[in-house]
């Protein structure tokens, strides 16, 4: 199979998910492309593909507009074929937090007109030292809340990488198992 993974990164974690879910999907014998949304890119076309995962994280509510572009424009093809999208934030990473998390999905779902087969909230990291004053404050006060167990003034990774596989490894068998009913 040829799998797509479209991507938006504005710090760097979601590109670090999407290079390890490509080389999981490269191991079970797939065909993988790698698309920063952000790169105007001439030589892809969905069309050849047989399966999509689509990530992006998320900023002040939002998830970056070039994978709205990208999905505005691919919505048929991702409603036609299997499809996983992939929330990356920091909500995700807390228990309280989690409505959030899926909240930034059913606007996306809502901006795009495009509802993904399957979806899963990922959380992403904390890259302090990446960010400036009003991002930091952004991040302290309107993110984490008024939260005290975690300080984000130190760079610290959330991402479950073992629960990840995991879904990404249902989401790819699924499609095999569905495309070797098909034959
Ligand atoms: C300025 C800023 C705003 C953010 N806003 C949100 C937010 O509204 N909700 C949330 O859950 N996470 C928020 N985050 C956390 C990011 O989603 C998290 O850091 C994620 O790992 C970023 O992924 P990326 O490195 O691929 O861009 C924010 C981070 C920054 C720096």
């Amino acid at each position: 199979m040829k799998i797509l993974i479209a991507y938006a990164t504005t710090e760097g974690q979601t590109h670090k998910i999407c290079k390890t879910i490509a080389e999981q999907v490269a191991e079970y014998g797939h065909q993988v492309e790698l698309l920063d949304t952000a790169r105007k890119r001439r030589d892809i076309h969905t069309g050849d593909f047989d399966a999509f995962i689509v990530a992006a994280s998320v900023h002040q509510e939002k998830h970056q507009d070039e994978i709205e572009v990208f999905v505005a424009a691919s919505k048929e093809v991702l409603s036609a074929k299997p499809a996983l999208f992939i929330s990356v934030s920091l909500a995700a990473a807390f228990e309280e937090k989690i409505p959030d998390a899926n909240s930034y999905v059913a606007d996306f779902i809502d901006r795009t007109g495009w509802t993904p087969a399957h979806s899963l909230i990922v959380a992403g990291a904390v890259r302090s030292e990446e960010y400036d004053y009003f991002q930091q404050q952004i991040l302290e006060h309107v993110v984490l809340g008024d939260r005290d167990d975690f300080q984000p003034d130190e760079a610290q990774e959330f991402t479950d990488w073992a629960e990840l596989t995991k879904a990404v490894g249902k989401f790819v068998s699924g499609i095999e198992k569905q495309k070797r009913g098909q034959t």
